[in-house]
Order: structure tokens, then sequence, then C-alpha cells
């Protein structure tokens, strides 16, 4: 096992009606911004419920916020955040929204001239930000307790950044919240997880037993959980397993102490950059390419995945390293998310572009072993048509 620090402040409150403990959770003197994305709480009631526990809270909204949260619009809550005097924010919604006031809190206190730089510096010159809490209502990403958070911007940037002072300092989780999300979501959700999990084990042994053990007990309840959160949507256990699946995948427990890959993240960082995919859409591309193309380097990996997450005993090393191949990729398509390039009419021209986009930000020595090349990363593109 490698040596870590391991430090997560983040509180989680979690079951059914747990909104209400806003009233408790927000500190009381707190001037607070509520953010949201583009109206899903509105629609469900959500935000109605946001709003009666924090009664008696001084409490200011900003809607809007996109899915790949865009650093255009979340200036402008910059912007509310210094005129107003806000001393919290508040972020409902998913992935995109707490993103969103991630970066809305350092960014409201950066001392630097340019925000983008937040960015570019991944976090490092961060050194104070708005303190803020959740309501998360997508199970996907763990940024709910995490500290990162991916920004886009025009021109083809998406980005990410970490630092200290961006956890939130408590997340609510109601998995009745989930009841209303689209099943595209609930498969992005699902996907989004299960590949956190695997850039954080699919590596090689390192003697980190109980993160392996870990690890492949969330991708067995992701793989379990997943198809029923889509056949039976109101099944309070199915979506609270798939709710806390998803906030431990990314959480930094099963990271401690193991390599960590990252690779397909970063290839599909750039594919929603330049042709607007989900994130776990492209997440389901590239992860089965990246495995086949690095398949040496991740045998020992490979073999137990295929033995302790899928119970594959029989056959050649090599034939039970396809078959644990083959279901993953089958696994996101029964989810709904498709595998190749070619189901969202990207062509052969995609992996020169995305090359070049990988080129541009610096993203020449991914992966584990800092052995992902361009050459590498051309290859997984070419397995992804
Ligand atoms: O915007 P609204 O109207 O709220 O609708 C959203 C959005 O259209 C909708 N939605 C959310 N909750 C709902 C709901 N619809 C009905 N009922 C509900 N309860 O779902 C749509 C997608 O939301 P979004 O927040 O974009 O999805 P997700 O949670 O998957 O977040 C994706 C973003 O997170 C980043 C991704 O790159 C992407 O930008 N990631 C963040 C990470 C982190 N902070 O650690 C790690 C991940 O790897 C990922 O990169
Ligand atoms: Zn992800």
């Amino acid at each position: 096992m490698q040596g870590f620090e391991f430090y997560n402040p983040t509180r989680i409150v979690f079951g059914a009606g747990k909104i209400a403990e806003l009233a408790r959770l927000v500190p009381a003197n707190a001037r607070v911004l509520v953010l949201y994305g583009g109206g899903s709480i509105k629609q469900n009631g959500t935000l109605d419920e946001v709003r009666a526990a924090l009664h008696g809270h001084d409490v200011r909204e900003f809607g809007g916020i996109e899915p790949n949260p865009r650093f255009e619009t979340l200036l402008q809550a910059v912007e509310i955040v210094k005129t107003e005097q806000i001393d919290f924010l508040l972020a409902v919604g998913g992935g995109s929204v707490i993103d969103g006031t991630k970066f809305v809190a350092a960014a409201a206190r950066y001392a630097g001239n340019d925000p983008w730089d937040i960015l570019t510096t991944f976090g490092s010159t961060i050194q104070d930000a708005v303190p803020l809490g959740s309501v998360l209502t997508l199970p996907a990403t763990g940024s709910e307790m995490n500290n990162g958070a991916v920004i886009s911007r025009a021109g083809d940037d998406k980005l990410f950044f970490g630092s200290e002072r961006t956890f939130p300092a408590f997340s609510i989780l109601d998995p009745t919240k989930t009841y209303t999300l689209p099943p595209r979501q609930i498969a992005n959700g699902a996907v989004d997880a299960f590949v956190h999990v695997m850039e954080q084990y699919l590596t090689y042994p390192a003697g980190a037993l109980v993160q392996d053990r870990f690890a492949e007990g969330l991708l067995q309840t992701l793989i379990e959980v997943g198809p029923q959160a889509l056949a039976t949507p109101t099944d309070y256990t199915v979506r609270a397993n798939l709710m806390w699946s998803a906030t431990l995948a990314l959480n930094g427990l099963i990271g401690a102490g193991a390599p960590q890959d990252w690779a397909t993240h970063m290839l599909g960082h750039e594919l929603t950059a330049v042709y607007g995919l989900d994130h776990a859409q492209t997440l389901a591309i590239v992860l089965p390419a990246m495995l086949q193309v690095r398949r040496a380097d991740k045998r020992a990996k490979l073999l137990q995945y295929a033995e302790r997450v899928w119970g594959l005993h029989e056959g050649s090393d090599d034939a039970r390293i396809d078959a644990a191949i083959a279901h993953t990729r089958d696994f996101f398509e029964r989810m709904g998310n498709p595998t190749h390039l070619a189901a969202y009419q990207i062509g052969s021209d995609a992996v020169e572009r995305i090359v070049g986009q990988l080129a541009r930000h610096g993203m020449t020595q991914l992966g584990e072993r800092q052995d992902v090349t361009l050459d590498v990363s051309r290859r997984v593109l070419e397995a992804s048509l």
C-alpha cells in the first residue's frame, strides 16, 4: 500500500425527508445564496422544500447553471456573491450545480487577476473560499463529498480543479429526490460511478487489499442496482444504494494508498468539450477501449476484476480478460449508454481532433504510470470509433 493522507470533512445527512435539516445545517446568521440548474428542482418540488427549510434565513437564489457548468455563467454568480456579501452557498442539484458552486466559492475570494487561472493551476492557487453545502439530486459524480470540480468555457476547454477549501461542509442525500430523474441520467450516474471506481482500482496490484475489496463491492453493487433503478424508479432501497455507492466511489476512500489512472476521464472531458456528449456517455465509450489497448499493463488487475467482479473462472487468461471487457461494455449498453463514437455519428476525424485537444491541455503523460502518451491516447480513440 502506498503512503497516504486521507482527509474528508464533509458531513453526510442521508435519508428521506432530510432536506428539512437545512434549518439546522445552514448557519443561522449567514447571507445565503441558493444555486441551481435549469429548473428540475422547481418542477419536482425540491426548491419549495429548500425554501421552506430555510424560512427565516436570509436567502437569495441563482438559477441557470448548465450541465457541464460554464465559466461565463458562474462569473455572474460570483458578482452576486461579492455585491450581496454572501457568506454561505447552497448548491441544489447534480454534479454540475455542485461543481459550479465550488467554483463560485473559490472565485469570489480569489486573489489572482483571472479566475480561469483556478483551472489552469488545478486549484493550487486557491487560498480561501466561501463555505458551501449541497442538496444532491443526481447520484453520479461524488462531487457532494469531494473537493473537485470540472468547469467548461467557450473555446472547447473543460478542465478540473480541486482544493481543500472546496469540500462541501455538508451534503444532504435524499434518495426520493432522484425519483424524477430521466432514464438517461440514471444511466449516466451508474456509469460515471462505475468508472470512478475503475479509475482507482483497475491499475496494478499495490497491496491495497481493503481498497480492492471495497472497490469490488461498489462495482458489484452498481451492476446490481443500476438496471433495477431503471426498471423500478421509485424503489427506495435501490435508489439509496445507487446514491451511496456513487458517493463512496469518489470521496477519496478507495483511492487512498492505491495507484490511480484517470486517463479515461481526461479523454472523456475532451470529447464533451468538443462534441457536447454527456460526461458518462464519453466514459462508456472510452473505458472499454482503454482497457483493451492497455490490457498488457493492466493484466494482473484485469484478471482479478474478471474473477472477483464478474465471476469468470474458466478459460485462458486472455479469454477471461476478453470476457471481462465484454461484460463491462455490455453493462454500459444495458444501462442505455452506447460504447462507440459511431452511435453519436462521430467519425474518424475525431481522433486527431481529440489528440490535438489533449496536446493543448498538456495531457500527454496520463495513467497510473504516466505512460499514456498522445500515441496511446490515439490508439484508444481509434478503438472507440
Ligand atoms: O439542470 P437541471 O434542470 O437541474 O437538470 C439536470 C440536468 O439537465 C437534471 N437533473 C438533476 N437532478 C434531477 C434532474 N432531472 C430530474 N430530476 C432530478 N432529480 O440532470 C441533468 C444533468 O445534470 P448534471 O448535474 O449535469 O449531471 P451530473 O451529476 O452527471 O454531473 C455531470 C458533471 O459533473 C462533472 C462532469 O464532468 C460534468 O460536468 N464531474 C464532476 C466530478 C467531481 N466533481 O468530482 C467528477 C466526475 O468525473 C465528473 O467529471
Ligand atoms: Zn466521472
